[in-house]
């Protein structure tokens, strides 16, 4: 039996939506710049994310609060040239769009127009409700973010599991409703018990896409330098890898080394 239950030549947001309708789960990555973002491409993901964890993976930094508005942008610009089929949403950065919903707006339109991505992905629910409206009266469509957000890392103090606790649980499930009726296409739900993320995809009519969130939502996203294992020291439960690439780009560039030392490279046939 298929998993996919329809051949799509491109992913838009509704698309997203039939998926759900239908039972097919949505695969969803991140990329940051063109010549991998080809390949996610080529292989057929649903989505890719331009995450602001290109702060880590990217920038090497210890949170996601320091990348600029334009160092998104030159990420998605490099990822939307690589893409023919999936769908591109671009995470906006910490400081870009809380507290006034104005700049938010005008934000998410310079992310649109010097990218050419596709919608925009912002972290919160009730708070932020104001500039998620603003940006969608743009005709700009927004996902949701919502359990562990790590732009409010020094909120929260730890990156540990959210929403344990009853109180915190059944503001996510509200919020999650909010975000479905002010308009948001999706919402990524990020590092909550597999039980209430099962609810929270059950309480509303929007894909749900999981990180850490179990099986029983609507698809699944991974940071791909993670499940490419090309970055090695972060373990968390939740992280399946399918290469180790750290391991063989070292083996590799060890290998170079001891090549142009021993002058084993380049050969005859390399050289002109
Ligand atoms: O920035 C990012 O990579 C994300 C994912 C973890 C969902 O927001």
């Amino acid at each position: 039996m298929s998993l996919v239950k329809k051949d799509y030549k491109k992913i838009t947001t509704n698309t997203l939506l039939e998926m759900k309708n239908n039972g097919e789960k949505i695969s969803m990555l991140t990329a940051y710049d063109y010549t991998l973002a080809k390949i996610v491409d080529g292989a057929g993901i649903d989505v890719i994310l331009v995450g602001d964890s290109a702060s880590n993976v990217m920038a090497g930094h210890e949170t996601t609060l320091p990348i600029t508005l334009n160092e998104m942008i030159y990420h998605a610009a490099s990822v939307v040239r690589a893409v023919n089929r999936c769908l591109v949403v671009v995470d906006m950065p910490f400081g870009s769009y809380q507290g006034n919903s104005k700049e938010a707006l005008s934000n998410a339109v310079r992310i649109m127009k010097e990218t050419g991505g596709h919608s925009v992905k912002l972290e919160g629910g009730s708070e932020i409700i104001d500039s998620i409206q603003r940006i969608l009266t743009a005709g700009i469509p927004v996902m949701g973010h919502l359990g562990l957000t790590p732009q409010s890392i020094y909120k929260f103090g730890t990156y540990t599991v959210r929403a344990k606790q009853e109180e915190e649980a059944e503001k996510l499930i509200t919020d999650a409703q909010l975000l479905e009726k002010t308009g948001c296409f999706a919402i990524v739900l990020e590092k909550v018990p597999a039980k209430l993320a099962k609810k929270v995809a059950a309480s509303v009519s929007i894909p749900i896409i999981g990180i850490g969130a179990g099986v029983d939502v609507d698809g699944q996203v991974l940071v791909l330098h993670d499940m490419i294992g090309m970055t090695h020291e972060f373990n968390p439960r939740f992280l399946r890898r399918y290469l180790n690439l750290y391991e063989d780009i070292t083996g590799a560039v060890k290998k170079y080394v001891s090549d142009v030392k021993s002058k084993d490279f380049p050969n005859e046939k390399e050289q002109y």
